[in-house]
């Protein structure tokens, strides 16, 4: 009996080497993405993908959209590399409450190497209505707790001939105002986009993740703004700061003082800190290289100590005067059938959110985990430029990803998708922006001493003039009118008054 137990179980195992080894040839086969993706992490990998074999993730199935062999394999091998990390870590030693978020008052030392563990975020955005309709809950009409359906105007007699209830088909949730499409998720700023797949959009199963990496200096009312109107939408902060100012002068970690001293408590589940200790060669001479350095470490270092990242994944890269407005950004981690790369119109404004520009900035700003990886070379700066069509791997992606890549805007010149706030400071914030100013926006207005005045700025502020003597006529606004600014500074209208009301003009 033993030893026929032992037979089936030997017989089981060389069964079982075969298959995986039949499988790791294949895998292996499937060349140069999913090498970049594992990288330096080979030691894991053939493990990995052994275990990827056995384990059969629900969740790989239910991906919808990218549904083909290349990505989801890819995101298997990813899910597998995940669970195994996840494994490690589990011992004692560490535990994954450390390497979230560190404690406020341990060693300052280590906050820039810790790695951060993404999770899939469980929240149950889509509900099922009694008639089976999936419905975005924020995007739906409610009666009481139940959604609010509507009926196609055929009836199921019509429809099917077998029963006269009702179709399951037929129920469509009744979208609230500024929600659209079929399961009520599609916000007015995609509705309203040149998003050339609109009607191929398919809710997602399990949301993406989404990061948002920024460089902060002082903007720290913008960041405030930033963390409340992302909290719930953005998965991780990628914060990078440094001890260099853009003009290669030395300055205070205040970002990271804030962040030990409980300022930021609300979020720091959330933030991934960053610290760049050195400026760059020649970023003195020529500013710009100190300007696309600051961007470039941010991406290469943030995205190294990201664990669990999956191909799909959504990465945005910021300045920090751009705030991306939150249902924007929402579509994107719930919905499947978008192209890529893509931008965001923002509302221009200039001291505050009262001296409002004309037009909107649009800046190509985010792409998913793999095109950042494949076609970008993880490095942030290149997302920025509009160069994608040539860059080298851009072809072999889009082959691989089965789907033409066509670049977007989410918003419109009239339907704003977040916020470009620039020089929106104190005026002593202003002076501090002036004499950190990388080298090369020419001309430099911190070199002129009476530029730097506190006077100067505050009647700069005052006429919404600039520093060339130029003052355009900007148009009335009113903080009542839709998308003036972000929801927490008008929540918070006394305490940043600043931003939204000019605070020298008389009235
Ligand atoms: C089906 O719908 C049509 C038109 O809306 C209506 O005239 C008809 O009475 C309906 N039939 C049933 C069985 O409800
Ligand atoms: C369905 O509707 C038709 C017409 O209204 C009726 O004659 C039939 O009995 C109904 N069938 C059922 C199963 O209710
Ligand atoms: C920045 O920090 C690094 C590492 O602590 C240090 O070596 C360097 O001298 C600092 N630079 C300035 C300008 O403070
Ligand atoms: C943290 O430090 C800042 C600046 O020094 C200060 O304004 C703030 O009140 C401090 N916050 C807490 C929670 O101690």
């Amino acid at each position: 009996m033993k030893m026929r137990k032992y037979r089936l179980f030997l017989f089981c195992s060389v069964g079982i080497c075969v298959v995986s080894l039949l499988y790791c040839y294949k895998t292996l086969q499937k060349g140069n993405f999913l090498q970049q993706l594992s990288g330096h992490r080979s030691g894991l990998k053939s493990l990995a993908i052994l275990s990827g074999f056995f384990w059969k993730s629900p969740l790989s199935t239910s991906l919808t959209g990218h549904n083909n062999n290349f990505l989801s394999d890819t995101y298997k091998h990813q899910r597998a590399v995940e669970i195994m990390r996840k494994k490690a870590f589990d011992g004692k030693e560490l535990s994954e409450a450390d390497l979230v978020m560190p404690d406020p008052t341990g060693p300052h030392g280590e906050l820039h190497k810790r790695v951060y563990i993404l999770q899939d975020d469980v929240t149950p955005y889509f509900i099922h209505s009694e008639l089976d309709a999936l419905c975005f809950h924020e995007g739906t009409e409610k009666a009481g707790q139940r959604m609010i359906l509507k009926y196609h105007e055929k009836n199921s007699t019509v429809l099917d001939g077998h029963t006269n209830k009702t179709s399951r088909n037929a129920a469509k949730c009744a979208c609230r105002q500024g929600w659209h499409g079929p399961n009520c998720g599609v916000p007015t700023v995609v509705q309203h986009s040149n998003l050339p797949t609109k009607s191929h959009l398919k809710a997602r199963k399990v949301p993406r993740r989404i990061l948002n990496a920024i460089n902060i200096n002082h903007e720290f009312d913008l960041l405030h703004a930033r963390f409340h109107e992302l909290a719930d939408t953005v998965d991780l902060f990628l914060v990078c700061e440094s001890n260099f100012t853009a003009y290669g002068n030395s300055k205070p970690l205040t970002f990271l003082q804030l962040l030990l001293n409980g300022t930021f408590n609300y979020i720091k589940h959330k933030i991934l800190y960053i610290f760049l200790d050195h400026f760059p060669k020649g970023g003195r001479a020529d500013g710009w290289i100190a300007d696309d350095y600051l961007r470039t470490f941010l991406t290469k270092n943030g995205m190294s100590r990201v664990r669990g990242l999956r191909p799909d994944d959504v990465f945005i890269l910021d300045d920090a005067d751009e705030i991306p407005v939150r249902e924007g950004l929402l579509f994107l981690k719930l919905y499947d059938g978008w192209t890529e790369p893509f931008g965001i119109h923002m509302r221009k404004s200039l001291y505050g959110f009262y001296w409002k520009q004309l037009g909107t900035l649009d800046v190509l700003s985010g792409c998913t985990v793999a095109m950042l990886h494949t076609v970008y070379k993880r490095d942030g700066i290149l997302l920025r430029r509009r160069d994608y069509y040539t860059m080298p791997g851009m072809r072999q992606y889009e082959k691989a990803s089965g789907h033409v890549l066509i670049p977007w805007s989410i918003g419109s010149p009239v339907h704003y998708a977040g916020w470009h706030c620039s020089w929106c400071f104190k005026p002593e914030g202003i002076y501090y922006k002036l004499i950190s100013a990388q080298n090369g926006d020419f001309p430099r207005w911190g070199d002129f001493a009476e530029k730097r005045k506190l006077t100067y700025i505050k009647e700069l502020i005052r006429t919404g003039g600039w520093f060339d003597g130029s003052a355009p006529h900007y148009p009335q606004t009113n903080p009542k009118e839709h998308m003036f600014a972000p929801k927490y500074l008008l929540d918070n209208f006394e305490r940043y008054r600043h931003l939204l009301d000019n605070p020298y003009e008389k009235r």
